[in-house]
């Protein structure tokens, strides 16, 4: 028989892993085809428990060649948004809902190409686990893919953006990608989306603050 390429992670997963177990596992997944043209998957990176779980989409070109998240543009401008937010980036653990990058070749250039739903819950076990392993307090969604793979349906991240909700016995936050900020073309757009972010990422942080720790 042959299997469905997006049949999912779970078969990879170890079960009952840490970070460091997954970490080391998620290179051998072949639980959708995003991982064939890709240089390496891109596990998350961080504290672990941590109060606090930052979501973003997938790894983009940087991230892929380096193997770490958000080391890239956008990598940058989340820097400054914990920065501003008062956030110290070694108390949170980061990732993406999707481990693998899905891109377009042109010319030369590999192309950002945002993942199919299908590959969201491909790699779902991946994300499941991670969240069990950092049992954060706070989960913040950095844009719709990640709201995907928390809430496991749509999002409208403009009109859902900074409300704490509920979703998988924690409380979780829906906000913009840090690299919709960097799209916006005039600087005072630009500076009012980086301080909306800042403003989410604060609130998200002092929720994570005030959680009991033994929920
Ligand atoms: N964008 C993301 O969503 N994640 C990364 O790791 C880098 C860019
Ligand atoms: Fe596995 Fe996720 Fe990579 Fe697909 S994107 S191969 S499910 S790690």
């Amino acid at each position: 028989m042959i299997r469905d390429p997006n049949a999912g992670a779970a078969p990879w997963v170890p079960v009952g892993g840490g970070i460091p177990e997954l970490a080391g596992a998620v290179q051998a997944c072949r639980g959708c085809e995003l991982w064939r043209p890709a240089t390496q998957a891109v596990f998350g990176a961080g504290a672990s428990p941590a109060a606090l779980m930052l979501v973003g989409e997938q790894p983009g070109d940087r991230e892929d060649l380096a193997g770490e998240p958000f080391v890239g543009p956008a990598g940058g401008v989340l820097d400054r948004a914990l920065t501003a937010a008062g956030i110290g980036s070694e108390t949170i653990y980061l990732t993406n809902a999707v481990k693998h990058f899905r891109f377009e070749e042109r010319g030369k250039r590999r192309i950002h190409k945002t993942p199919a739903v299908g590959h969201v819950t491909a790699c779902a076990p991946w994300f499941d686990a991670e969240l069990d392993a950092v049992d954060p307090a706070v989960v913040v969604c950095l844009g719709a893919t990640a709201a995907r793979a928390v809430f496991g349906r749509t999002a409208a991240v403009g009109r859902e953006r900074g409300r704490l909700q509920s979703a998988r016995g924690r409380l979780a936050m829906i906000t913009a990608h840090p690299s919709a900020v960097l799209r916006i073309r005039e600087s005072g757009e630009r500076a009012q989306a980086f301080d909306a972010l800042v403003a989410d990422l604060r609130a998200a942080a002092e929720a994570a603050r005030s959680a009991p720790r033994d929920r």
